[in-house]
């Protein structure tokens, strides 16, 4: 049996980090923060001073990504969020950060949260979750964890920009955020984070049984 993939996608601040973190240690399955992988390809751009509208510095920056690249403690700004959704709709970075991605997964299986996981990089995943929450509440948690991290800005502002980058991340052409047609959608608005955990826990492991039985 290949590994066991469960697919976690939703829009910008949903909570997606925390659950899959928690899910994956629950499991003994790797986790993978695919946004990561967009938001280092921006840092890379930012740091050389390179337009992220331009498409061929941002396909170069995808295929030299580093490991470490993704250890990096400056990727959560509001300018690598901006960066990160601009190359992201570009074709060339999405085909180099993709085999990537299924090859974390590959043979031990994990949790992987993303905008297109369940849709474009493992449509047979048994598990899927579309995780959402109300704008405002996105824009409070998000506002919350970047105080924290020393970066002042509005929660008006932060609000704006979700918005903004959600409104991007469904509409671009390639891989856009969307529930898969077989994923199950969990709105977290009244959810705290360990209600959210508790319900996506006893989902999967009824999904791990039920496939547990088929391969029996
Ligand atoms: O943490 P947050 O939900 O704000 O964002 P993220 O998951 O770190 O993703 C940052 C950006 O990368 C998103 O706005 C998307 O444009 C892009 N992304 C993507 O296109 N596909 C993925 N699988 C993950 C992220």
């Amino acid at each position: 049996m290949s590994g066991f993939v469960v697919a976690i996608d939703g829009p910008a601040a949903s909570g997606k980090g925390t659950l899959a973190r928690r899910l994956a240690a629950a499991l003994g399955l790797a986790y993978l923060d695919t946004g990561l992988l967009y938001r280092a390809t921006a840092r890379r751009l930012l740091d050389a001073g390179a337009d992220p509208a331009d498409e061929n510095a941002a396909a170069t920056a995808a295929v030299a990504l580093l490991p470490e690249d993704l250890d990096r403690s400056d990727l959560r700004s509001p300018a690598v969020d901006r960066a990160a959704s601009l190359v992201s709709a570009v074709p060339a970075v999405r085909a180099a950060l993709l085999a990537f991605q299924r090859g974390f997964a590959a043979a031990h299986g994990a949790v992987l949260d993303g905008r297109d996981i369940g849709t474009v990089v493992f449509p047979d995943a048994p598990v899927k979750l579309f995780l959402t929450a109300s704008l405002p509440t996105r824009a409070e948690r998000r506002w919350r964890e970047l105080a924290a991290r020393g970066y002042h800005v509005s929660r008006a502002e932060v609000e704006a920009d979700l918005a903004a980058r959600d409104a991007a991340d469904a509409a671009r052409a390639i891989a856009p955020l969307q529930a898969a047609a077989d994923a199950i959608t969990l709105d977290t608005t009244t959810l705290d984070a360990d209600a959210a955990f508790a319900r996506a826990l006893a989902l999967v492991r009824s999904r791990m049984a039920a496939r547990a039985d088929r391969f029996a």
